[in-house]
């Protein structure tokens, strides 16, 4: 065998870190100011001020909508919730044991075969397919997670709003005003955030001409691994593991001494702050405030202060959101997928800017393998 030489481009760092794969009008991820931008408006200011329904708009048809556009979008959205049989039935099937974000991805490839638009990329095509997955997503979530404890999915109610609505689906009660509310900030800070690991696994996708389906299929993919998406539901069990303030500092001890990751903790971007943690943790604080109970806030905030001492890391966005479900009595299990509903708009808003302006994104890699080997046939290998 050859000597191989790998020859590394001067710079070059692993996992596409600081590489400029495309450009965007959606999001802008200014990781210097530690800020998150949507369309030139901070995604925290909206988180606080607008609706999820009006971020979704302006991420999907580029402005803030007024009065009446709103509300011929929330109708819209409304009318477009509701499953098929036959997307149900799949979702029905699944064995019980079956991963919450895999029953998503099912359930998402299910209502393309139904989709009208099916594999066409145009715009007014993507567009009528991008407000449909932003409407059923929700739908589907609540339903996989009321078949993740054996009771039926219930049907969607038209006069409520996407987050108060998830509430609803996926309890049966109804929904707190205040709690709706709080869900449908985080829902704002979730639904986008530039070329992150999931959306690039959509244009990936996208970029080939495939359709707006199988490129929200791919990003589901992606955005389950604990790297990412899944880090919410990792950082919840972490914190009911660690279970007293007073065992925080022992606990990350023990857990950095293992070269154990903080899940919650750290990202490629942001190397200060993440720019949506700020608000995420309000939102936590007053979740906690709302339930009379602020022990699981208290104990998130010593681990932060923690792993901020110890380790000059500070919290992401998954970290104190995992607080918000987990005080609004969700099932961890759905955290991830309550994650990826969210972020549909993102997903798709992106799908339909890389349809209009496609090119195939295909990126080269160094070889490290072996080179001029001879040949053997079968009969003389060892
Ligand atoms: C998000 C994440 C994948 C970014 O990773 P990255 O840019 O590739 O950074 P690295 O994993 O190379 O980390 C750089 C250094 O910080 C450390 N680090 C990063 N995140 C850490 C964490 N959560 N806990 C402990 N150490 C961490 C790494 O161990 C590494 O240290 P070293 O240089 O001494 O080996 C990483 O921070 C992580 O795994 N976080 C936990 C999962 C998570 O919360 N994901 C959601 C992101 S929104």
């Amino acid at each position: 065998m050859s000597d191989v030489k790998t020859a590394l481009p001067e710079g070059f760092k692993a996992g596409l870190e600081g590489i400029i794969a495309g450009t965007s009008a959606i999001a802008e991820v200014d990781a210097q100011k530690d800020a998150l931008v949507y369309r030139g408006y901070a995604a925290h200011e909206l988180a606080e001020k607008a609706s999820y329904e009006e971020v979704s708009y302006l991420l999907l048809l580029g402005k803030l909508p007024n009065k009446a556009e709103l509300a011929a979008f929330k109708a819209e959205l409304a009318k477009s919730r509701a499953l098929s049989p036959f997307v149900l039935e799949s979702l029905r099937r699944l064995p019980p044991t079956t991963n919450p974000m895999v029953a998503l991805r099912v359930g998402v490839s299910r209502c393309y075969i139904e989709d009208p638009d099916g594999d066409r990329t145009d715009a007014e095509a993507n567009l009528r397919k991008a407000k449909r997955l932003v409407a059923q997503a929700p739908t589907l979530v609540a339903a996989i997670s009321r078949l993740h404890r054996n009771e039926e999915p219930l049907d969607p109610d038209p006069s409520l709003d996407q987050a108060a609505n998830f509430l609803y689906m996926e309890s049966g009660a109804e929904p707190d005003a205040d709690v709706a509310r709080i869900l449908d900030s985080t829902m704002t800070l979730y639904a986008e955030h530039g070329f992150n690991a999931s959306t690039f696994a959509a244009l990936v996708t996208a970029s080939t001409l495939s359709d707006m389906h199988s490129a929200v299929a791919s990003a589901i993919g992606a955005l389950k691994g604990p790297l990412h998406g899944g880090a919410n539901e990792q950082a919840i069990e972490m914190l009911l593991k660690i279970k007293e303030p007073d065992a925080v500092e022992p606990w990350l001890k023990a857990a950095l001494e293992r070269k154990e990751k903080v899940m919650g903790f750290g990202h490629r971007v942001y190397r200060h702050q993440d720019s949506r943690a700020p608000y995420m943790r309000q939102l936590a604080e007053q979740m906690a405030k709302r339930m009379g109970d602020e022990k699981l806030f208290e104990l998130s905030i010593r681990l932060e202060d923690a792993v901020k001492k110890a380790k000059n890391l500070f919290p992401n966005v998954d970290y104190h959101c995992a607080v918000v479900y987990y005080l609004m009595g969700l099932p961890t299990v759905i955290y991830t997928p309550m994650f990826a509903m969210a972020r549909m708009t993102g997903w798709t808003a992106h799908v339909m800017e890389q349809h209009a302006s496609n090119r195939l994104i295909r990126p080269e890699c160094v070889y490290t393998g072996a080179r001029d080997l001879k040949f053997v046939p079968i009969d003389q290998r060892s």
